[in-house]
């Protein structure tokens, strides 16, 4: 039965029948998260109750209570049933992810792009991972062929689930974890292929991408959210920003998922040769 249906039987007689309930949730490891709309908050543990039921793989339930914080970017959720402890595992493509999805965000809509990714690079590149966050796309990168990757990231709750996926996937020997501010930490000149996996006036971050690269050029994959209308200036900016650091380049935009209303997710592939 599907889960509207299921939750609209299970609290007939508790909600009115004319508040539209929640059509699905979003599952990470154990934990499944909700969003629920103002008029559903007084009976969110009515609700949190019967999604354990549901689905046996869930424990934990919390819904969404605010947005997402900073540029750590730390999600705002109360749990509204089970149990307590919310550090669950992922498995994704069979990689493990270890983390507390209350306090860490991760999106199981990038999968198919983690994939995509993972099966462009090549043995023996050296790959930096700006914005690693638990290591989503470090390690599925690095599962797939044998190469180095550095894994920046700056908040240190993800950086501590991010040492301890490394270990988990035994993926010690070709990861390597930063803790700090990819603008101030990315080791110059060293890496062919770039990624940029932050959707936040990512352009920003380009320069120090171009200065991470080995001097003859390699690949950078940029995400970032914006308008549709926006995505062919934002390719004429990211040509600039390569000429300037000397770079010719060729750049494909994929579209990812829907971020927002009228908002897209979208990566840009960007090919990069020195122009000298
Ligand atoms: C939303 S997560 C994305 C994780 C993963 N890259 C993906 O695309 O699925 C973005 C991560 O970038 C980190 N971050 C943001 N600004 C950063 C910076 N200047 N240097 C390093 N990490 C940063 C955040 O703490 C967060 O963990």
């Amino acid at each position: 039965m599907r889960y509207r249906d299921f939750l609209r039987n299970k609290l007939s007689g508790i909600i009115p029948r004319s508040i539209v309930l929640p059509s699905g949730y979003h599952l990470v490891g154990n934990v499944a998260l909700l969003n629920l709309d103002s008029s559903l908050m007084k009976y969110a543990s009515f609700i949190g109750e019967k999604t354990l039921e549901y689905d046996q793989r869930i424990l934990s339930v919390a819904t969404k209570i605010g947005p997402t914080k900073s540029i750590k970017r730390i999600p705002s959720y109360e749990l509204i049933a089970g149990d307590s402890n919310t550090i669950t595992t992922h498995i994704e493509d069979g990689i493990k992810f270890r983390l507390d999805p209350l306090h860490i965000t991760f999106s199981g809509g990038n999968r198919r792009e983690r994939m995509r990714l993972s099966k462009l690079v090549k043995n023996e590149e050296k790959i930096v991972d700006m914005f690693s966050c638990v290591g989503q796309f470090a390690l599925h990168i690095a599962k797939s062929a044998d190469v180095e990757v550095i894994a920046i990231e700056i908040n240190e709750n993800a950086f501590q689930f991010l040492l301890e996926n490394i270990k988990l996937n035994g993926l010690g020997n070709r990861v390597v974890a930063v803790l700090g501010d990819c603008r101030k930490v990315h080791p110059k000149g060293t890496a062919n292929r770039i990624v940029m996996g932050y959707l936040h006036n990512t352009i920003e971050y380009l320069p120090f991408a171009l200065e991470t690269l080995v001097e003859d050029g390699g690949f950078i994959h940029m995400h970032m959210s914006m308008p549709e209308s926006e995505v062919k200036d934002i390719m004429m900016k990211i040509e600039q920003m390569c000429r300037i650091h000397g770079y010719s380049s060729s750049i494909n935009a994929h579209y990812v998922k829907d971020y927002s209303p009228r908002i897209g997710h979208y990566v840009f592939d960007i090919t990069t040769s020195s122009e000298a």
